[in-house]
């Protein structure tokens, strides 16, 4: 039997007070996901029960039961607390998929602060910008990253602390640097956890716009409520489960279901910090047992690749349920799966902004591959007319998904930065930036995205950021970053660039361009290939139409060119 039993159920007279019950949480108290995914779960008599599993480089392993992740993250809290942060200060988790990351987040939340946690493969600039926009107190990372944060010393007078975990002191350190063992520092069993109330802030995370800096999505410790009740009821968790999302924490999935969803459910999670690959993925689920599996199209895709024939080689009827999430997946990703793997991938969308599961598959109804499912019980989700901002109600018609607001884990502020955050309602409607039609039986298609915004491989790309490092190069005049196809990814980076008088376009220069932009992105938002121009497309007023150059890529219709320059 799943947990949400059936759907058509469950979404007659639902109400979020549902999963408040079940987290013996009453308006006006106290909430603290810290607390939640940790100290409760002993109380449950879970305190020896595993909560994570970890497996590095070598096949090196860690394990911690739910009493060592409520003492680690007490320990945690209180030597931040030593240092003088406090509630409300952003601390940054600058990390591998470490267990220092899963368990600090944790520890930064029962300080009352607030968690941002960025892809530790961030360049330099990547880094800066987001650190700039949130003025983060603090930053917990690793040796091999700390000299990207050492560069921005200058730059980063708000930035106070920097935490290394894997350091033991010897070697000199600068004046605001310290370090931290997480392991072996005398353990805190009891840490006074900090009364964070349904609207304190909790984690902060970055995603990427069209233009202007990356948006600093903030979220509350409320959230708790749609994460710990999506993850029960769309991902199933269950008392003997052993489950794997493979997202990073840097990324949204990573924390609302790779840290809070699994943890507040009390689940045995396992994380594989090492790079993909199809052998090491399938080896992991078979040692591990795992059986409920969370990732995302592109992996799919890359092990569809790896062909069927690797499949045999493993163990894997562990597996009982499997889900993604990041990008449209396709439907020969889920015939596939279910021929080679037995199961289907239900597929789930949601965003950054939504922070939790907002149009899924669920366990026990019909999956129609290349649909998202239907929208989970709570969320009233439209298609809107995209001139009129009118709810469309006829099936099959593409509109922009809009969510009327209300659910818990809604975001609650792009921080500092509330004009862009305004923008994202029109009559009382939050606009995903999205578009979708859902057909007769209520079943969501989805059709597109309604900016220039990239998604590689289920991580936007903001083609600004990406130009922006373009242009810091002496030989690039102007630039424009789109979406190009492809076979694993769905789409990549390409970059178009003209360049300044004197430098001669060609392959060496290509090669030095990319050199430059490599240190100060990370590598998902690096180009796959730059184009040289003569000039790039304009509008009359001056702006880049990425729109043309996007339609030459995918061999589609330029479309309305009434206002290009000439
Ligand atoms: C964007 C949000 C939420 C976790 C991962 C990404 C796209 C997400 C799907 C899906 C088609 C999807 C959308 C969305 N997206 N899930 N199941 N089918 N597209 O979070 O980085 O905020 O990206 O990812 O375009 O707006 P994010």
């Amino acid at each position: 039997m799943s947990n949400i039993g059936s759907y058509d159920e469950r979404i007659k007279d639902f109400d979020w007070s549902i999963a408040e019950k079940e987290l013996g949480y009453k308006q006006g108290d106290n909430i603290n996901i810290g607390w939640y995914c940790s100290d409760r779960i002993c109380e449950m008599g879970k305190a020896d029960k595993l909560a994570l599993i970890w497996e590095g480089l070598g096949g090196v392993e860690k394990r911690y039961t739910f009493n060592d992740v409520r003492v680690r993250s007490n320990t945690i809290a209180k030597y931040l607390q030593d240092l003088g942060i406090k509630d409300g200060d952003r601390v940054c988790l600058f990390m591998d998929k470490i267990p220092e990351l899963y368990i600090g987040f944790l520890g930064v939340l029962k300080l009352g602060a607030i968690a941002q946690p960025l892809f530790s493969a961030f360049g330099d600039e990547s880094l800066h910008v987001r650190l700039d926009n949130a003025e983060t107190t603090a930053i917990i990372t690793q040796r091999k990253h700390v000299s990207k944060v050492r560069k921005l010393l200058e730059r980063a007078p708000y930035l106070k602390h920097i935490i290394l975990v894997d350091h033991d002191g010897k070697k000199s350190l600068n004046d605001r640097e310290t370090f931290f063992n997480m392991d072996e520092a005398e353990p805190v069993e009891n840490f006074d956890v900090f009364p964070t109330k349904a609207n304190s802030p909790s984690v902060l995370h970055y995603t990427s716009g069209t233009t202007g800096q990356p948006k600093g999505v903030k979220h509350v410790h409320y959230s708790l409520i749609s994460q710990y009740l999506t993850a029960k009821w769309v991902l199933d968790i269950q008392e003997d489960d052993i489950y794997w999302c493979t997202a990073d924490p840097g990324w949204v999935t990573g924390t609302s279901y790779g840290i809070i969803g699994a943890w507040s459910n009390g689940a045995t999670q396992c994380v594989l910090d090492t790079g993909f690959s199809a052998e090491s993925w399938y080896a992991f689920v078979e040692k591990n047992k795992v059986s409920m599996w969370y990732s995302a199209p592109t992996a799919i895709r890359s092990l569809m690749k790896a062909g069927n024939d690797v499949v045999k080689k493993y163990d894997l009827s562990s597996l009982r349920h499997l889900a993604s999430v990041g990008e449209p997946l396709n439907a020969e990703a889920v015939i596939w799966s279910e021929k080679v793997l037995g199961l289907p991938f239900y597929d789930t969308f949601w965003q950054t902004e939504t922070g939790s599961m907002m149009i899924c598959n669920y366990p026990g109804m019909k999956v129609k591959p290349g649909s998202m499912g239907k929208p989970f019980p709570g969320i009233t989700a439209a298609i809107l007319d995209p001139d009129t901002f009118e709810e469309i109600k006829e099936p099959n018609k593409p509109g922009l998904i809009a969510f009327r607001p209300g659910w818990p884990a809604m975001m609650r502020m792009y921080w500092r930065n509330e004009e862009t955050y305004n923008k994202k309602f029109v009559n009382g409607w939050y606009l995903s930036g999205d578009r979708s039609t859902f057909d007769a039986d209520g079943y969501w298609w989805f059709v597109g995205r309604d900016d220039d915004v990239i998604n590689t491989g289920g991580h936007l790309v903001s083609p600004f950021e990406v130009e922006s490092a373009l242009l810091e190069h002496e030989a690039v005049a102007e630039s424009a970053v789109v979406a190009k196809p492809d076979e694993v990814n769905m789409e990549v980076v390409k970059a178009f660039v003209t360049l300044k008088p004197g430098f001669e376009a060609g392959e060496e220069l290509e090669l030095q361009i990319m050199n430059f932009i490599r240190k100060k992105l990370s590598p998902l938002a690096m180009p796959q290939e730059i184009e040289y121009m003569e000039t790039l497309p304009k509008t009359r007023s001056g702006k880049i139409m990425r729109r043309m150059l996007h339609a030459k890529e995918w061999g589609l219709e330029i479309g309305d060119t009434s206002t290009l320059e000439d």
